[in-house]
């Protein structure tokens, strides 16, 4: 058995989480991958009924997991609390020790009118960012005054490695192309980081690294996407350019993400947030977090089963059916159920052939 960690979240969280299991479900009975699922609070609504948002029941089950699939969390309703529903996403990141954020972005053949950008740009996107996740300004020591803030931006040289490390493997895996992000022309953490990564880039001479400023990155992303192939950088560069990275495609509606450590179990999230704007009306897009649950199934050793999914979601889009984000009249429901309606097409003659 594979005990998967469900924690539904806020706002549209819990509607595209719902999607996203009910096609493990299906996929799991069909090629009897022993998928148990689990949901636990987790975020604002945890706040709601436990106090704070990461209650030790829920990291206790995290921890004891297999893998762990999280929706979203956050929202107007918890903005002034003393606690905020991020805390406990944060506060789970860096309990599992969840370093290595791999957010893969791409123009998908076929629907490269979805994206904002001319077609002679878009077209053949394909995208890895490698987001260091529990470090950086995120978790410095914070102050806050009437009059004064700061937030420490601090990184080891350990922590730049081990991160490197995973972009080059990726880099090595995909088209061999790593390009490393940061502000070296200001930022002391970020000369660090530049020279480390060219350290570790002695270890792997297949693979061309090159290094650019974020701000130059920035526009690189929607004027040449295509010179891409994993782009390396630290938290706060990478929460950033992956949500301007997502809408090459389309939407951000449309990307998932693993987030993973040296060991345990590794969580698996879309990164877009909760929407409050459009949750509860059936609206979302769940394609990220059905995303997401192929990369869960890729990292628990179904490769097989993660490519079905994966092509279910793309048939979906690729035939118009498609959520508002995309310009499509698809609600969320409508468009998991179409997705499994994919799958059980491709699963259920194998399964029966099998049996
Ligand atoms: P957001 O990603 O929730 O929304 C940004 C915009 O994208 C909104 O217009 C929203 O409607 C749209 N959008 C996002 N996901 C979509 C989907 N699946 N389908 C269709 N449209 C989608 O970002 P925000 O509004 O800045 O943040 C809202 C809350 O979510 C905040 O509390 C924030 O802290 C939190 N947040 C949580 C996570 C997480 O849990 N991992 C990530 C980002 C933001
Ligand atoms: C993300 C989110 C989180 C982050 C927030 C909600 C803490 O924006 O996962 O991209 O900044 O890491
Ligand atoms: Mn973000």
């Amino acid at each position: 058995m594979t005990r998967v960690i469900v924690l539904p979240g806020d706002g549209i969280g819990p509607e595209v989480a719902d999607e996203a299991v009910t096609c493990l479900a299906l996929l799991s009975e069909a090629r009897g991958l022993g998928l148990a699922f689990e949901t636990h609070d987790f975020g604002g609504i945890a706040i709601d009924r436990h106090g704070e948002p990461l209650p030790p029941a829920t990291l206790t089950a995290a921890r004891a997991a297999d893998a762990i699939l999280l929706g979203a969390v956050g929202g107007p309703r918890w903005d002034g609390a003393k606690v905020r529903p991020e805390q406990g996403l944060l506060g789970l990141r860096s309990a599992l020790g969840l370093f290595a954020n791999l957010r893969p972005a791409r123009v998908i053949a076929g629907l490269e009118h979805l994206s904002p950008l001319k077609p002679e740009i878009a077209t053949g996107a394909d995208v890895l960012v490698v987001r260091e996740l529990i470090g950086g300004l995120y978790f410095g020591e914070k102050t806050l005054e009437a009059d004064r803030a700061t937030d420490l931006c601090s990184y080891t040289r350990p922590e730049i490695e081990r991160i490197a490390h995973v972009a080059f493997r990726a880099a090595r895996a995909r088209r061999g192309k790593l390009t490393s992000v940061d502000k070296a022309n200001v930022l002391a953490t970020s000369k660090l980081w530049r020279r480390v990564v060219e350290e570790v880039a002695t270890s792997y001479p297949d693979v061309a690294l090159d290094h650019l400023y974020v701000d130059a990155a920035a526009m690189a992303i929607v004027t040449h996407p295509t010179r891409f192939d994993v782009i390396l950088t630290e938290n706060l560069f990478g929460d950033i350019l992956s949500d301007e990275l997502s809408v090459i495609g389309g939407s951000i509606g449309l990307l998932g993400s693993s987030s993973a450590g040296a060991s345990g179990p590794a969580l698996f999230e879309p990164i877009h947030g909760s929407a409050p704007d459009i949750a509860g009306q059936d609206i979302a897009n769940p394609g990220g977090m059905i995303a997401s649950a192929a990369m869960m199934l890729d990292a628990l050793g179904h490769a097989d089963a993660a490519a079905e999914l994966t092509a279910a979601l793309d048939r979906t889009l690729l035939e118009g059916v498609r959520t508002r984000d995309l310009g499509g009249s698809a609600g969320c429901k409508a468009f998991g159920a179409r997705v499994r309606d994919h799958l059980s097409a491709t699963v259920e003659p194998l399964a029966k052939a099998v049996a």
